[in-house]
């Protein structure tokens, strides 16, 4: 496949995701600077997009026989894996598909963890990161921490109460939206820029109750916060209501767990790189729940 220099192609993983539709989003905001690949294991999914003029291809992570066309022609990734263990083989055949094919940057989706860390789903990301490095393909990682929006996906607000799994202990922040906005602008200026790079995103340290005060004053309705613990997620996670996959439920409990003894007490710090990239102020959770006002009232009252 023909590619021009000067246009780098950008391979968006999960662009059907809460986190890639949004960066794929934000790269829209610089028509012209580079050509913008989506991709989804959904056929019915990569048609849509193509049916709206998007260069879309089929690419699932489970099966690199999908790798070859998906990947020709591709300069620069963006690697967002699901919430499930295969993530390490997915992104290890991912990889190495990329190096073949001749990818010049990876741009990794990853975790606010410090490199020594323990919980499972950390050290599966830590694990990816590591291999990537080894590929020779430059390389920038992401470490976002708790993402605002899992108030409206992982564990939300409904009748007006959320849930958190760690006791009154404090967790640091993220919008996706300023995860979005920092991975576009890498992805646009490139590895001479931004490659062989660490960027960390915590914006606001709140426990439970801290939040349920924001949405309170935001929504001008009562917002409650359960403080649970790690067993009450874990109790959850194996109701079969769930669908996370039994090894990244354990890793999630963990996580839990660690924060709650202190071993993982460093996700209540704030470490904010996002300004450092994009030039602009982070989001605050008071700005966030202002600008998603009606979806968290909706689910407010679901
Ligand atoms: N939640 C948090 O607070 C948090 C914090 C830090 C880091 N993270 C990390 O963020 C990542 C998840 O991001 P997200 O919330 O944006 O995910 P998401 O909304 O669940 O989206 C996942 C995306 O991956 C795609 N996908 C899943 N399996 C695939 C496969 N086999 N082949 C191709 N595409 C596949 C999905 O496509 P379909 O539409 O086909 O399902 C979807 O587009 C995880 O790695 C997690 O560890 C999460």
């Amino acid at each position: 496949m023909m590619t021009n220099p000067d246009r780098p192609t950008i391979l968006v993983l999960g662009s059907t995701g809460q986190t890639g539709r949004l960066v794929v989003e934000e790269l829209d905001r610089y028509p012209g600077a580079v050509q913008i690949r989506l991709c989804s294991r959904r056929r019915e999914e990569v048609e849509r997009l193509q049916s709206q003029g998007r260069e879309a291809v089929f690419l699932d992570l489970d099966d690199p026989r999908t790798f070859g066309s998906a990947l020709a022609g591709v300069d620069r990734i963006y690697l967002l894996t699901g919430y499930t263990v295969a993530m390490l083989v997915q992104s290890k055949t991912l990889v190495d598909a990329a190096s073949k094919a001749g990818v010049q940057h990876i741009v990794h989706q990853g975790i606010f963890g410090q490199w020594d860390c323990t919980d499972p789903h950390f050290a599966w990301h830590q694990l990816i990161e590591r291999y990537i490095e080894a590929s020779g393909i430059a390389w920038t990682h992401l470490h976002p921490n708790y993402f605002m929006e899992n108030l409206l996906s992982v564990t939300p607000l409904k009748a007006s109460s959320f849930s958190m799994y760690c006791g009154d202990k404090r967790i640091g922040w993220i919008a996706l939206q300023d995860v979005a906005a920092t991975a576009a602008t890498i992805l646009l200026k490139g590895p001479e820029k931004y490659g062989g790079k660490d960027y960390w995103m915590s914006t606001e340290s709140f426990n439970g109750a801290e939040v349920a005060a924001i949405l309170s004053e935001v929504l001008n309705q009562e917002i409650s916060c359960f403080l649970k613990q790690p067993e009450d997620l874990w109790a959850l996670l194996t109701s079969g209501e769930s669908k996370v996959e039994p090894n990244y439920a354990e890793g999630a409990v963990e996580f839990m767990r660690q924060v709650m003894d202190g071993r993982m007490g460093y996700v209540g710090s704030v470490r904010d790189d996002v300004p450092l990239v994009t030039g602009r102020t982070s989001t605050t959770l008071r700005q966030w729940a202002t600008q998603n006002r009606e979806r968290l009232r909706n689910a407010a009252t679901g």
